[in-house]
């Protein structure tokens, strides 16, 4: 941890200094001159590269620099984002830097308070296909079995297929499914598991955070019901709930001798790119 904390701390100073982005004016553009703002030109993404491999961390402001010295007010991030992953930067956290703490928050709470752009974030997630259905039943047969998740046939399992997600490395090590209820604007987590030599490193939380850009399809809401992880998915944000809260046409179904507990989230809207609407059309 101290390591960590002086090498923050190194980082931050060296940044400081730092000339990461080489900028140019923007000129004068339709008759507006722009004055001191910037468009960036270039990322030193080496230098950023030899810092990450020093295990810093690498700070950055909107200051870009001219050839002729000059600091310029470099803001559009979008075009920035590009850049950075043209260089091979895997993620990239972008922080109000007027926010006391703005960096720790971002590091050490679960859901920061940050914009993290991130290339390998959803790496291995995907929506499942029929080859990928012994996969899904290897995973989810003990935890029938255990009362954990309600039976599924292999039938329904088949319906099912295409909207759940799965995570794939060589063979399917996490699942879950979304059933979308469009007209109510909400959507059902089912069948969320991950495989018992995985748990524990974050794969729950990638499927979550993936079915969360659910709001790309209109989504709302997002409901569960569960009977022994009612805290994993409080500590993600999740509320208890009445059953009044799910759709009716999902009310109609519940089996309550389970005496599940219900709990629902708000989704945000998503501005990630990432869209899982082809998957449920
Ligand atoms: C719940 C589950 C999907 C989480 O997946 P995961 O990849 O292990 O989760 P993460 O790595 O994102 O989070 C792990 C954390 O969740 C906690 N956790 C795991 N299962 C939990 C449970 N049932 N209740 C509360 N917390 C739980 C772990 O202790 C760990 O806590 P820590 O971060 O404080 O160490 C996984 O444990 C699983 O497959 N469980 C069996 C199936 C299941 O219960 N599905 C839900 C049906 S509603």
């Amino acid at each position: 941890m101290e390591t960590k904390v002086s090498c923050m701390m190194a980082s931050v100073l060296l940044d400081a200094s730092g000339n990461f982005l080489a900028a140019k004016r923007r000129g004068i553009v339709e008759g507006i001159d722009y004055a001191s703002t910037g468009e960036i030109k270039k990322i030193d993404v080496s230098r950023i590269r030899e810092r990450l491999d020093q295990d810093c961390i690498v700070l950055m402001n909107d200051l870009g620099y001219s050839t002729l010295g000059e600091v310029l007010n470099c803001n559009p991030f979008a075009k920035r984002e590009g850049f950075w992953q043209e260089g091979g930067v895997q993620r990239v956290h972008l922080l109000n830097g007027t926010n006391a703490g703005v960096l720790l928050k971002e590091l050490f709470q679960r859901d920061g308070v940050g914009t993290m752009v991130a290339s390998d974030l959803y790496e291995g997630t995907r929506m499942a296909r029929v080859a990928v259905l012994p996969g899904i039943k290897q995973l989810l047969r003990p935890l029938e079995e255990s009362g954990t998740l309600i039976r599924r046939t292999e039938e329904e399992l088949l319906k099912a297929l295409n909207s759940f997600i799965v995570i794939e490395r060589g063979q399917i090590i996490a699942c879950s499914v979304l059933f979308p209820f469009f007209e109510d604007k909400c959507g059902e987590v089912a069948a969320i598991a991950v495989s018992p030599e995985c748990r524990g490193r974050g794969q729950g939380d990638k499927l979550l955070d993936y079915i969360e850009k659910a709001s790309s399809l209109g989504l709302q809401m997002l409901f569960l019901l569960t009977t022994r992880t009612a805290d994993w998915f409080a500590r993600r944000g999740f509320c208890e709930c009445s059953i009044e809260c799910m759709p009716q046409k999902r009310r109609e179904k519940i089996n309550l001798s389970r005496r599940s507990k219900y709990h629902m989230k708000n989704l945000q809207p998503d501005r990630s790119g990432i869209r899982l609407d082809t998957a449920f059309s």
